[in-house]
């Protein structure tokens, strides 16, 4: 074959980013709307002597995840090298095309990888188990975020709703209609330096870690009782609660707050950051009615872009 094709798409935290660093679990959700396609070829330039694959990338969203995080490809190309038995030094040209964009939570960097892992595959006619896929993407996620629970590495590739513990992953049982509005602050944030800021407060606190994995534990355990029984209400307010913890720890901005807010003040049932923090999008959960609404003061709050993921359309999927 003389190119390979792969493809992932975004992903949002409903509940219980950072503690699950710590190894609580988390709630996840796919975006199927926002993806990423890679195109894996053979290479006509000398590429970059440094990698083991070299990659040139181009592409609408990719150029500033690329530069941020190509320590972390070039990792995943060596690691798919090494198990997938690639003879030889072969310079490769990957093209990212894409619309997720990078440091918003979303899982750009995972994302990333999973479709150039899946490229690879294709160009190089390897079978890939869904087991092997998370490794590879997993080499590159530490690198990129310095410690990667791997929910992004999972989540990036599933098609509907996780609930995501200690590396295993089954997808969740959703009683709930609604929809969930996805809002761009426009600044990005690095995962990276939020698991490191939560590291450092509770390496100077050590009361500190266990209240905040207890507080994220019981609101993770009750919004998926919420989902599973049908109560967006409840479900919306462990996500207003759970952003609390998260802004209480330091891991929000102003931005993000007002944007909250916003949302919550045009009757959003709940509203909270999502992903990695320090910037990034706001995940706003509400009934289709106010829809309009609460976009539209997300919008009035600084939001530079909105998405809206509907809840039934999501466990369809399952
Ligand atoms: C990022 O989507 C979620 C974090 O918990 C990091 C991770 O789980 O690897 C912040």
């Amino acid at each position: 074959r003389s190119v390979g094709i792969g493809r992932a798409h975004a992903k949002a935290i409903l509940l219980g980013e950072h503690a699950v660093v710590y190894g609580t679990p988390a709630l996840a959700l796919p975006i199927p709307q926002l993806t990423v396609t890679a195109s894996a070829g053979w290479s006509s330039g000398a590429g970059d002597a440094q990698g083991d694959l070299s990659f040139t990338m181009t592409g609408s969203a990719s150029r500033a995840v690329v530069t941020q995080a190509s320590d972390g490809l070039r990792r995943l190309a060596a690691a798919f090298r090494a198990r997938m038995g690639v003879p030889g030094r072969p310079h490769l040209d990957v093209i990212l095309d894409g619309a997720i964009p990078p440091g918003r939570g979303l899982g750009s960097s995972a994302a990333n990888s999973r479709a150039i892992v899946l490229a690879l595959a294709d160009l190089f006619g390897r079978d890939l188990s869904e087991q092997t896929a998370f490794d590879l993407v997993q080499t590159a996620e530490n690198v990129t975020h310095g410690r990667a629970s791997g929910v992004d590495a999972v989540t990036v590739g599933a098609s509907a709703p996780l609930l995501f513990h200690e590396g295993r992953s089954q997808e969740l049982s959703v009683g709930c209609e609604g929809l969930f509005i996805i809002a761009d602050s426009g600044t990005a944030g690095s995962t990276r330096e939020a698991v490191e800021l939560l590291r450092e407060g509770f390496g100077r606190e050590a009361a500190a870690q266990g209240r905040f994995l207890r507080r994220a534990a019981q609101l993770v355990g009750e919004a998926q009782q919420a989902l599973a029984e049908g109560d967006p209400g409840a479900l919306g307010e462990r996500m207003s609660d759970y952003h609390r913890l998260l802004a209480a720890a330091g891991l929000s901005t102003s931005r993000i707050d007002t944007m909250v807010e916003a949302a919550l003040g045009a009757g959003s049932l709940g509203a909270k950051i999502t992903g990695g923090g320090l910037g990034g999008c706001v995940l706003a959960l509400t009934q289709p009615e106010r829809a309009r609404q609460v976009a539209g003061q997300l919008h009035e709050a600084g939001a530079v872009q909105t998405w809206v993921v509907p809840l039934r359309r999501l466990a369809d999927h399952a």
